[in-house]
């Protein structure tokens, strides 16, 4: 009676263990997704996509704009031209002044798909941004949506840069396995 009782109990707290790690070791097959897209960093005109929200006291540190918070909604498009290309999504976030001596960025933002087949779903990035370098590399954190699981690393090169008005199109390349 003991002896059944305790097997009962076994294959009751065996059985879900059981259960999840089949369900996770006969997982969907990874993927690994490429996608590239134009990211519209837009400070001139009467509807910017980047604002600054914060700067250093000190102007010791403007060569590198140590210190300089910027918040940003830029569109993603599928070509370099903003008129002309199609919006595929949003580039939601911030990006921080974060070396002192160097123009580094420090990156961190959501990839927000608008339209197409990732239409609904996110992909996060973080990293560091060295912008006068010809490729960048960042980490994508994770995802949601088609992306949930989501890890890789995206490559930032910049198309344009308008040293008057800050504008800026650069084209990202991001690799995800998901
Ligand atoms: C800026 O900081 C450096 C040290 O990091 C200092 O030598 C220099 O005098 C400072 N310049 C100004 C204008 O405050
Ligand atoms: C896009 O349109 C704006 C406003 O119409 C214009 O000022 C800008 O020069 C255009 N950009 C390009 C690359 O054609
Ligand atoms: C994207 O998805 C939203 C919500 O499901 C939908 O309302 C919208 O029409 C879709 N956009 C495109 C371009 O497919």
């Amino acid at each position: 009676m003991a002896a059944a009782a305790l097997i009962v109990l076994l294959l009751a707290v065996a059985a879900p263990a059981f259960h999840s790690q089949t369900a996770s070791a006969a997982g969907t097959a990874e993927k690994e997704t490429h996608i590239k897209v134009y990211w519209q960093d837009v400070y001139s005109g009467p509807s910017p996509t980047a604002v600054v929200v914060a700067q250093a006291a000190t102007t010791n540190t403007s060569k590198t704009s140590f210190g300089m918070v910027v918040v940003i909604d830029d569109p993603l498009t599928d070509g370099p031209d903003l008129n002309s290309s199609r919006i595929v999504g949003r580039a939601q976030g911030t990006y921080i002044g974060s070396g002192k001596d160097s123009l580094a960025l420090l990156m961190n933002m959501n990839f927000v798909f608008t339209a197409g087949k990732y239409n609904g779903s996110n992909v996060a990035i973080m990293g560091r941004n060295s912008i006068m370098d010809d490729v960048r590399e960042m980490s994508v954190i994770g995802g949601t949506g088609v992306f949930r699981w989501a890890r890789g690393y995206a490559q930032a090169r910049t198309h344009t840069f308008d040293l008057k008005t800050g504008d800026a199109t650069v084209e990202y390349n991001v690799f995800i396995r998901h």
